[in-house]
């Protein structure tokens, strides 16, 4: 063995207490941490023949990298939907490296760690209260979940008008309707050969982003014959809207298709006794997307995949790694490899699992309710304050806003990230630039929101 790799494996617990000390001193300062940082010049040294070791990589690391880092699991970071990381996931998160199973099958290798991500997809599935008709894994985020998703309903589609596109390639036939997807469903369709301009938006009600549900039966009408693939939104990112999928579920009634939701952080209103109801209708999906890595605050990257148990076969037929029959029969021999798209695969439930059985569904109904009051509170106050307007009703957990002076938003919001105090990400919203705060992460105060707003305050004064 290597000299210097020796030496460490030899020094892990010295190595392993250190990082620990390094870690909790870290975390120690999130609170307080900068949100962004102007100045990334950095030193990327090419790599060296002999290796520093653990600890002087720490130190080298410290000293030309962590005062760069930005504190994205703190507090005050509301841009883009990122949740932090409760002690319970960082837990989890490390024994996941620490055990590095490469998580497949539930039977005959000794191996528990497919057993355990089964219990955690149904844990998961008893927090958001699923009927128990879904199987689900873990995948790296919302869009491969998305992804996933959508390829299971590419081959349901297929086989309705006689074609396995799995095996024989893609069919220009298959309609994929959405009204606001998320940029991750439209860079689904563009690897799935679906092509990213194929996708037919149907109309939104009016000042909504949720589906106008007359005009979606229209086209539902009209497309009778033709494989259709509906992507419906729980939860869009600008302004949390929902598509009715409850109605949209009854038409399946009338239509055939395949119901993909992406309730990557939406799902979470099932945990709210106030917003479940937005959800409702969920469970007759054939395809549910969830992030865990957003409101269910464990580390990046974690996201469960949801199908419908009787959809098996289909997934089978879209993920089955064909070229290893040594596996047996997958629908009796059991792998996850070939249910979903990645054959090598992280633990990524045991993070999962740690955070749900440690904070039980009381924790994860306390998280939903504080990240929904910071936000309203948020949004009262720059309701009652004449130089913010919401440009959406606050409906969760994200508030959508621009200045009174619309002209002047892109350098308020500029200004107000450079601070390094708070950090919101800018977007579109009807042609308007605005700025987003999304709250998913625990550590969240309302004296957070008072203190950010009391910037804001004095950022406009100045404009
Ligand atoms: C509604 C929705 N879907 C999908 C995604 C993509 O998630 P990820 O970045 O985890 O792949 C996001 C991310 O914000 C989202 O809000």
């Amino acid at each position: 063995m290597n000299k210097v790799l020796k030496t460490d494996q030899e020094d892990i617990s010295l190595i392993l207490d250190e990082i620990k000390k390094y870690s909790a001193d870290y975390l120690a300062s999130l609170h307080d941490a900068r949100t962004s940082h102007t100045d990334q010049d950095v030193n990327l040294e090419p790599l060296g023949d002999t290796g520093l070791g653990t600890s002087r990589t720490l130190d080298y690391f410290n000293e030309n990298f962590r005062k760069i880092i930005v504190s994205s699991a703190g507090p005050r970071y509301w841009g883009y939907v990122v949740g932090g990381v409760t002690p319970a996931a960082l837990a989890g998160d490390w024994l996941t490296s620490v055990f590095d199973q490469n998580t497949q099958t539930t039977h005959g290798s000794g191996d528990i760690s497919a057993i355990l991500e089964k219990q955690t997809i149904r844990l998961i599935a008893e927090l958001f209260e699923l009927p128990d008709v879904f199987n689900g894994g873990f995948v790296s985020g919302a869009t491969m979940s998305n992804f996933t998703g959508l390829a299971v309903g590419r081959q349901w589609a297929g086989l309705q008008i006689g074609k396995d596109i799995a095996r024989d390639g893609m069919s220009d036939e298959i309609v994929v309707l959405a009204a606001t997807p998320h940029s991750s469903v439209i860079k689904s369709l563009s690897m799935l050969g679906f092509g990213s301009s194929k996708i037919i938006k149907i109309g939104t009600l009016p000042n909504r982003e949720a589906m106008d549900l007359t005009v979606l039966e229209r086209k539902l009408f009209q497309l009778q014959g033709k494989p259709v693939i509906i992507s419906c939104s729980a939860g869009t990112v600008n302004t949390v809207d929902f598509d009715d999928l409850a109605a949209i579920a009854k038409l399946k009634e009338k239509y055939n298709f395949w119901m993909h939701v992406d309730a990557a952080f939406g799902g979470f209103a099932a945990c709210s006794a106030d917003y479940q109801y937005l959800v409702k209708g969920w469970e007759y999906a054939d395809s549910i997307t969830i992030d865990c890595h957003k409101w269910m605050n464990v580390p990046y990257d974690s996201a469960v995949f949801f199908t419908r148990k009787e959809h098996s076969k289909l997934q089978v037929q879209t993920f089955q790694n064909s070229n290893a029959p040594y596996l047996g029969d997958p629908l009796e021999n059991f792998s996850y490899m070939n249910f979903l798209p990645e054959n090598s695969r992280r633990f990524r439930a045991l993070t999962a699992w740690f955070s749900l059985v440690a904070y039980g569904k009381e924790g994860f109904r306390s998280i939903v309710a504080n990240s929904v009051n910071c936000a309203k509170a948020f949004g009262d106050y720059l309701e009652a304050d004449e130089s913010f307007e919401l440009t959406a009703p606050v409906r969760l957990n994200v508030v959508c806003f621009k200045l009174k002076e619309a002209e002047k938003t892109p350098v308020f919001s500029d200004t107000l990230n450079k601070t390094g105090k708070v950090f919101m990400t800018p977007t579109v919203l009807n042609g308007e630039f605005c700025l987003r705060a999304a709250f998913v992460n625990y550590l969240t105060t309302r004296e957070d929101v008072d203190f950010v707003f009391e910037e804001m305050k004095k950022i406009v004064r100045v404009l």
